[in-house]
């Protein structure tokens, strides 16, 4: 269906305030709920589903070495899902219950308890939970330079229909070097959440049920609902509005871009022709402040940028998009006739409340990078594409399963080197719980020569990472036909945490591995 782009205004989610001391440190209750909210003007009200009766969730606002406690508690219906549900992929076979949640602090540095395990899931009440769960109040350390992370729903087998529903939110992490860089902030500092969905005429969210076309040799029996292997929405929505505006002042502004999507990648531009002032990347500030006239983000990725409005008083500008879909290589999208062309709308047509006196320094907040001597292994991770019993395609991470053995054991302190093979056509956004990295290089090889001999034999010449990602990250596009290397420091946590696509119909359907980090040996 098609609504009429930019006539609500843009919602900002509320700060998450604690209830009360819990051992001392701050204690937050969290509530999952189901509840209907209005995403456009002209749509019927949406049941959705959300964190403290908000889709997006409220966001948590905390301070670096401040430790809080949260109690997620999930009071959804118990045996209805909002979306249709695979019972075939991981996690989602019928003796499990239908309706799991667990909440995951996407790019938290967190013990394996509180890291929102995708098998550690809770239903309503705690009545059931899963075989890795064992705490229901998560300690969250925040013992990490400051930045835009963001929670959302980790259950296995189902993690893309409840991120759909709507559970998901940001987590900003403060510190005192960021106090000191006089960015713009309050009411000029605003996180956007951006995300694809498509809506059934009556308002309620529209989900596939199934492939369409479902895959050639559509077997007997395929699984009807069944998993689709990306889902594109058709619309689009920043903080849960489709297609919002924003009256600004002419001055600065910083956002929090954060794409929140099933598998939609975008690739920004605003139509005032001017630059995004980029400042920090996943895991927090850049060195120096990137200018750019273009930000891609794949799914889970964020980039934190200042947008300079002083020139454009008067004018409307139109955040867009031209990624197609799938990444890179899929359906292109054409900003000015294609409705995924365009995400959201600033107006400047505020008056000046008072002077701007915000700047963006020509030195950032960072910390020491890690060089590629500083290595002690170098660890191959293959992407490969292949084709379940159902002849469903099946992503997978060095051809093995979310439940096969683990076979990658960094050790906690040390660093490391992945070197991510993407043999498949599209873009992944790989994503590695509990760490940060940096980007070392991407190289392109000869995919057919790998898949025959499993020998790499690169075609180009290594290039480093667009200036747009040269900062410290926790989510890294690895491009097809491309070795992208990482440069990893195994802290500050022993135990096991998942590595997977950020794709969430392929996390959901295996592209996900459980690695575990082990004590230093003597
Ligand atoms: Cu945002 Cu394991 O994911």
């Amino acid at each position: 269906m098609s609504l009429e782009k930019f006539v609500d205004p843009l919602p900002i989610p509320g700060i998450l305030k604690p209830v009360g001391k819990l051992n001392g440190v701050d204690f937050y209750r969290v509530a999952m709920r189901e509840f209907k909210q209005k995403l456009h003007r002209d749509l019927p009200e949406t049941t959705v589903w959300g964190y403290e009766g908000t889709y997006p969730g409220p966001t948590f606002e905390v301070r670096k070495n401040v430790p809080i406690k949260v109690k997620w508690e999930n009071n959804l219906p118990v045996n209805r899902h909002l979306l249709p549900v695979d019972s075939t992929v991981h996690g989602a076979q019928p003796s499990n219950p239908l309706v799991r949640t667990v909440v995951h602090l996407h790019g938290g540095n967190v013990p394996d308890e509180s890291d929102g395990y995708p098998e550690a899931w809770f239903t309503n009440g705690f009545k059931q939970t899963g075989p890795f769960f064992t705490q229901k109040i998560y300690d969250y350390p925040n013992a990490q330079p400051a930045t835009t992370l963001w929670y959302h729903d980790h259950a296995l087998g189902i993690t893309r229909l409840n991120v759909y529903a709507g559970l998901a939110g940001f987590y900003l992490i403060r510190d005192d070097c960021e106090d000191q860089l006089n960015l713009p902030k309050g009411n000029f500092e605003i996180p956007l959440v951006i995300q694809d969905r498509s809506f059934n005429p009556d308002g309620s969210l529209f989900y596939p049920r199934q492939p369409d076309p479902p895959p050639e040799g559509f077997p007997p029996g395929f699984p009807d609902p069944s998993i689709v292997p990306e889902f594109f929405g058709d619309t689009i929505l920043v903080n849960g509005k489709v297609w919002p505006f924003l009256e600004v002042e002419p001055r600065k502004y910083r956002f929090r871009l954060l794409n929140g999507s099933n598998s939609r990648f975008y690739r920004m531009k605003l139509t005032s022709g001017q630059p995004f002032i980029q400042i920090g990347t996943d895991q927090g500030f850049l060195k120096k402040p990137v200018i750019t006239n273009e930000i891609t983000l794949g799914p889970g990725e964020r980039a934190d940028v200042v947008l300079d409005f002083t020139a454009f008083t008067g004018q409307n500008i139109i955040l867009t998009n031209d990624a197609p879909s799938p990444f890179p290589n899929g359906d292109p999208v054409d900003p000015n006739t294609d409705p995924v062309g365009q995400l959201m709308q600033f107006r400047v047509n505020l008056p000046l409340s008072e002077p701007d006196t915000s700047i963006v320094p020509s030195r950032l907040c960072s910390l020491p990078r890690l060089k590629e001597e500083m290595a002690g292994v170098v660890r191959d991770q293959t992407l490969v594409e292949s084709a379940d019993e159902f002849g469903r395609l099946l992503l997978l991470l060095e051809g093995l399963r979310w439940s096969d053995p683990i076979t990658d054991e960094p050790e906690l302190g040390n660093i490391e080197i992945w070197r991510l093979i993407n043999t498949t056509p599209d873009t992944h956004p790989i994503h590695l719980h509990l760490v940060r990295f940096l980007i070392l290089d991407r190289q392109p090889f000869d995919v057919k020569r790998f898949q025959e001999t499993g020998e790499i034999v690169f075609t180009g010449p290594a290039e480093p990472p667009d200036p747009t990602e040269r900062g410290w990250k926790d989510t890294v596009r690895a491009n097809p036909g491309e070795v992208t290397r990482i440069i990893i420091r195994f802290a500050s946590f022993t135990g096991i945490f998942p590595w997977h696509c950020h794709i969430l119909e392929h996390e959901d359907n295996e592209m996900m591995r459980p690695y575990e980090v082990v004590a230093e040996e003597e």
